[in-house]
């Protein structure tokens, strides 16, 4: 969507992934904080974004939103000027249809009403659901919310999250922001390794000012290992996803600090050439050898080798297949190690990696045999 937002994939934190609907004002608020005292804000994660249930169950009599009294008693504005007042964004949640996922009023056929209210407190980014959709399709249901965004004269960005439901990647480019490619992920090796798959398949419609939306990070919930969560990480910010912190920010181990501040590997999502990173190969049992690859700025390119088998196993990486001329000489950096592996890679790269482990790699050719 042309709205001069999402040059470089969003990125943030959400409240469902760890809170679901346990949210008030308070902990959108110490988020903030939390994100400013980590250095999470820094490194460019800037939207805290309001999920699903900060909504009361009705509207009120002029038929608009209220946020929910027990849990949001100051309102919503209140919560953007805080969040405003410390360099960062407020995102809110509504839902294309006549409810939400969690049965809160949804804003199907008032999207004008609700997309001025959303202004006039000062919202930057609105993930907008597909609950109760009345069966009409997305394309009728995604663009008025768009339209109504756009004439609130807010600049707000739009992410449409209807699950892929309708192959989102060939008509959202237009309509939003970023659009959800899947179901939605669950802190689990197996949802994650799935929805990957999925997201792979639509790359090439992804680019500046629209994303494919994998879902956010799970990173820090629990219900993967260290290793699995460096391969997550890895995985989403190489096919240039929203990275959308999904842990509490409060309270995170060093070893989610380490992945979730790496940014070495921030920076080749957030890399200007905006293209999505594939999976190029997938070798072994199940073809759960794998190596992932994508263009960068400068004739760069990054490139992981993921082993998604069971046991250590050595994952080589050919020029021809990371889109590189054989014969090409390139240095090699490891971005979980940070530092130069070698400078005179020709023809291709091999690892050893361990069982659900990664290793991610910014690759550089020589100027004199750059690529053409
Ligand atoms: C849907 C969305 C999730 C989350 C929940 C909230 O399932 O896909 O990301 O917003 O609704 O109810």
């Amino acid at each position: 969507l042309s709205n001069g937002l999402a040059k470089t994939p969003q990125m943030g934190w959400n409240s469902w992934n760890f809170f679901a609907c346990n949210i008030n004002e308070t902990v959108i608020k110490e988020t903030a904080d939390a994100l400013i005292s980590t250095g999470l804000a820094d490194l460019g994660y800037v939207y805290v974004n309001i999920d699903d249930c900060w909504s009361s169950v009705t509207r009120n009599l002029k038929a608009q939103l209220v946020p929910d009294e027990k849990t949001f008693p100051s309102g919503i504005k209140a919560v953007a000027d805080y969040v405003h007042a410390k360099g960062l964004k407020l995102g809110i949640y509504s839902d294309a249809g006549a409810f939400t996922c969690q049965v809160r009023p949804g804003s199907i056929f008032l999207e004008k009403e609700d997309a001025a209210l959303f202004a006039s407190w000062g919202i930057d980014y609105l993930k907008y659901d597909n609950c109760y959709n009345l069966g009409i399709p997305p394309k009728d249901r995604y663009p008025p919310m768009r339209d109504a965004l756009n004439a609130t004269g807010r600049t707000i960005f739009y992410s449409i999250c209807e699950w892929g439901e309708d192959d989102p990647a060939l008509w959202a480019g237009a309509v939003g922001n970023s659009w959800r490619t899947t179901e939605d992920i669950n802190d689990t090796w197996a949802s994650m390794t799935k929805i990957a798959d999925l997201n792979d398949k639509w790359a090439k419609y992804a680019g500046p000012g629209g994303w494919n939306d994998p879902d956010m990070l799970e990173v820090g919930n629990g219900g993967m290992t260290y290793q699995e969560y460096r391969a997550h990480f890895s995985i989403w910010a190489l096919m240039k996803a929203p990275l959308l912190i999904g842990c509490d920010v409060r309270n995170m181990t060093a070893e989610t600090i380490e992945i979730l501040t790496n940014k070495e590997v921030i920076d080749i999502n957030q890399d200007p050439l905006g293209v999505q990173g594939r999976k190029v190969s997938a070798s072994g049992p199940d073809g759960c050898n794998q190596v992932w690859a994508g263009p960068l700025s400068g004739d760069r390119l990054a490139v992981v080798l993921w082993n998604r088998c069971s046991n250590a196993t050595t994952i080589t990486a050919s020029w021809d297949q990371i889109g590189l001329e054989s014969g090409i000489r390139v240095s090699v950096r490891d971005l979980w190690q940070h530092k130069e592996l070698t400078s005179d890679a020709v023809s291709s790269f091999s690892a050893k990696v361990d069982a659900h482990d990664c290793h991610f790699y910014l690759i550089t050719p020589y100027p004199d045999h750059s690529v053409e």
